[in-house]
């Protein structure tokens, strides 16, 4: 890291420092003039301007929980939901939250990002579409000309390996997407991190698992009695699903934060994926467990709906090695089996 000392009747004696080398040089002046930081020394304000921004386009489940751990910890975070009603329910919460549809963007909101130091990107692809921001590529692309970002990770998914005839992937596997909104989720990686490239921004991407947490998961599918979602129908019958609890998403995105990891792509799963069936039938143990009240005849035949043939056709393993080794991520969930288990034992009455 590059220490700059700047004199002047605009700056205190106390030195800056920022990581001149991620930026381009030519930008130099740029940052200096209008980072929130340097303001900070020149009005006698603190803390507030000179604190860690996180700014989340999309508040949806992992945004939320990031969210909440960020604050705990003391950073200035914003992010975008789509809906009046949602705003509402987050700003109860303490959240700061801002309208945003991404296929009409705002220059209000694009200019809410100028003030930030990091950007997790949580808004999935749009079928038909691709990734509703990247349509945006002239806007989004001075937005990011103009900013103070230290850290970018787009939020990807473990779709892109494609199927692997039940092959252990890594990061270096060949992406060969077999869906539509797999090549959208592709192709949404590749725009990213050449945008960000292009802005001299330090970017990841992060290949998820199912991601499942409190509100969401085996036991709350149950528990609601929910019917399954188009995805779940889809995965019932396979042998191996990679799953990764929240919380340790969470963890692995402060990791890349604090450890300046150089692998861009890594994948974020647990260390044991498994079938639907097997999880559901964990789930459904637990919540009898728990809760002897619950009508037994509709779960059991939900599980019955989880009994299908398994088959290795399309499937995989999908390897977390580089997280663990390099992001240094000791997973707080390791199985399902931990992960439903604290979740349940969260819960006060859910009937
Ligand atoms: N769920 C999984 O198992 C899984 C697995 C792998 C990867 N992923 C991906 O990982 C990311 C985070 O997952 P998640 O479960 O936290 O997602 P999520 O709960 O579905 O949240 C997605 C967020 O994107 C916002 N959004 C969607 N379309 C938008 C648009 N056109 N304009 C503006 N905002 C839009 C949503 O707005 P609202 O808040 O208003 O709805 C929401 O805040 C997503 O990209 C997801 O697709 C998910």
């Amino acid at each position: 890291m590059e220490i700059c000392q700047l004199s002047g009747r605009f700056f205190s004696a106390v030195p800056l420092q920022f990581n001149v080398g991620l930026r381009k040089s030519s930008r130099a002046p740029k940052f200096l003039v209008c980072s929130n930081r340097v303001n900070c020394y020149q009005t006698g304000k603190t803390d507030q301007d000179s604190r860690n921004r996180m700014f989340i386009l999309g508040m949806g489940f992992v945004g939320q929980f990031f969210t909440q751990e960020l604050l705990n910890e003391g950073w200035v975070v914003s992010g975008t939901c789509t809906s009046m009603k949602k705003r509402n329910e987050l700003e109860q919460r303490g959240f700061n939250v801002i309208l945003f549809d991404a296929n009409q963007p705002e220059m209000s909101t694009m200019n809410s990002l100028k003030s930030c130091t990091h950007l997790l990107v949580s808004i999935p692809p749009v079928m038909g579409i691709g990734d509703p921001i990247l349509q945006h590529g002239e806007l989004l692309r001075s937005t990011l000309m103009d900013v103070n970002l230290q850290w970018l990770c787009y939020l990807s998914s473990t779709s892109v390996y494609g199927d692997c005839g039940g092959a252990c992937v890594d990061e270096g596997y060949p992406v060969s997407p077999t869906n539509e909104m797999a090549k959208l989720r592709l192709a949404a990686e590749q725009g990213w991190l050449k945008v960000a490239h292009d802005a001299g921004i330090k970017a990841h991407v992060f290949r998820l698992g199912g991601i499942y947490g409190p509100g969401r998961s085996a036991v709350d599918t149950i528990i609601k009695r929910e019917p399954l979602s188009e995805s779940q129908k889809r995965r019932v019958s396979k042998q191996f699903t990679s799953r990764v609890h929240v919380a340790d998403i969470c963890q692995a995105l402060k990791a890349s934060i604090h450890k300046k990891p150089a692998r861009r792509i890594y994948n974020i799963v647990d260390d044991d994926p498994a079938s639907r069936k097997e999880v559901f039938a964990y789930a459904l143990d637990l919540v009898e467990k728990k809760w002897h009240s619950l009508t037994k005849e509709t779960t059991h035949e939900r599980a019955e709906s989880f009994g299908q043939k398994a088959s290795l056709r399309g499937e995989k393993r999908v390897s977390n090695a580089h997280m663990k080794n390099e992001l240094a991520v000791q997973l707080l969930y390791p199985s399902y089996k931990s992960g439903l288990q604290s979740i349940v034992d969260q819960m006060e009455n859910p009937f």
